[in-house]
């Protein structure tokens, strides 16, 4: 289910919907078969949905495939030009959420605040003491960004105004708008980045150059003070590798959103002290929400009004 605000703009448009009624994601086997059922115009899918070309089969009348999200990796662009199909997805709806809570989940380690609540919890305070629970401060640390896009400049200019943390950063391309936005300075390579970084914060999309950026060699190249942030997507990590870099101290922390295999763990990942979760929430903010349904409706009408969506991908 998608806000209300997405579904009532596309029927006053006159737009005939029909909705899973679940509120969970359906299988690829569930999903073919549903949009089996009718010659459907479009669809608006979740990042959770596999889109390829056995789903394009299922429903050739569609023309347009709207996503519920900024990532499209759940989706076969290739298979989708070849059919000259319209994809679209909800920029900039998202980049304050997720931002933020990529923030939050970097003090969350770093101040080490989930670990003192279940401490709490567990009824093992007993008292306050001098070197209880030691976190460290980020102001003054360097903050190694890699994909210099929305959201990664958002969370750069945050950390460098608000924290005065000197950002440096790579990307496919050195990005004039977001050196001025946070005074970084461009890195040619991720390992020069992963080397100097006090936080590394991950803003890349998935894709195949990007699938394991994050490996053993390249931890390997972190500070063994350093921490890492994800709110990307899980695989750009090597999460069994991750694990093993949290265990033995390679690392001192991490962050993460997303996870390799996603809704599953790698193993041993729940068992570290030194890493907070939280499940793909980065952007589950009420207004974020909302205007990711407000996006992928106005996708939609757009198309069937003859106009270029707003943000077509493909
Ligand atoms: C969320 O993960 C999104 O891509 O919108
Ligand atoms: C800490 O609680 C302090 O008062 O220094």
């Amino acid at each position: 289910k998608i806000p209300d605000v997405g579904i009532s703009s596309l029927r006053e448009k006159g737009f005939e919907l029909d909705i899973s009624p679940k509120d969970r994601p359906l299988t690829k086997r569930k999903l073919v078969k549903a949009l089996r059922k009718k010659p459907y115009d479009g669809v608006l899918c979740l990042l959770t949905d596999t889109i390829d070309g056995e789903v394009f089969d299922a429903v050739p009348s569609a023309k347009i495939f709207a996503n519920y999200a900024v990532g499209t990796n759940n989706i076969n662009l290739e298979e989708a030009k070849k059919r000259g199909i319209t994809i679209t997805n909800t920029p900039g709806a998202l980049t304050e959420a997720v931002a933020e809570h990529t923030l939050a989940l970097m003090f969350a380690v770093v101040k080490r605040v989930v670990e003192g609540d279940i401490f709490l919890r567990k009824g093992k305070y007993k008292g306050w003491g001098p070197e209880l629970l030691l976190g460290e401060e980020l102001q003054g640390k360097t903050l190694g960004i890699l994909g210099a896009g929305r959201i990664g400049g958002r969370v750069a200019e945050v950390a460098s105004k608000g924290l005065e943390m000197p950002v440096i950063y790579y990307d496919i391309k050195k990005s004039e708008e977001f050196e001025k936005a946070t005074g970084a300075t461009f890195r040619a390579t991720p390992e020069e980045v992963l080397k100097e970084a006090d936080v590394v914060s991950i803003h890349v999309p998935l894709l195949p150059t990007t699938m394991h950026l994050i490996n053993a060699e390249r931890l390997r190249l972190m500070k063994k003070t350093a921490y890492l942030i994800n709110t990307s997507r899980g695989p750009v990590i090597d999460e069994k590798a991750l694990v093993e870099a949290l265990r033995t101290g390679a690392i001192r922390g991490a962050g993460l959103d997303v996870f390799e295999f996603e809704p599953k763990l790698a193993k041993g990942l729940a068992k570290l002290q030194n890493v907070v979760m939280t499940p793909h929430t980065a952007s589950a903010t009420k207004s974020a929400r909302d205007g990711m349904a407000k996006l992928a409706a106005e996708n939609l009408i757009a198309f069937f009004e003859g106009r270029v969506p707003p943000n077509a991908v493909s």
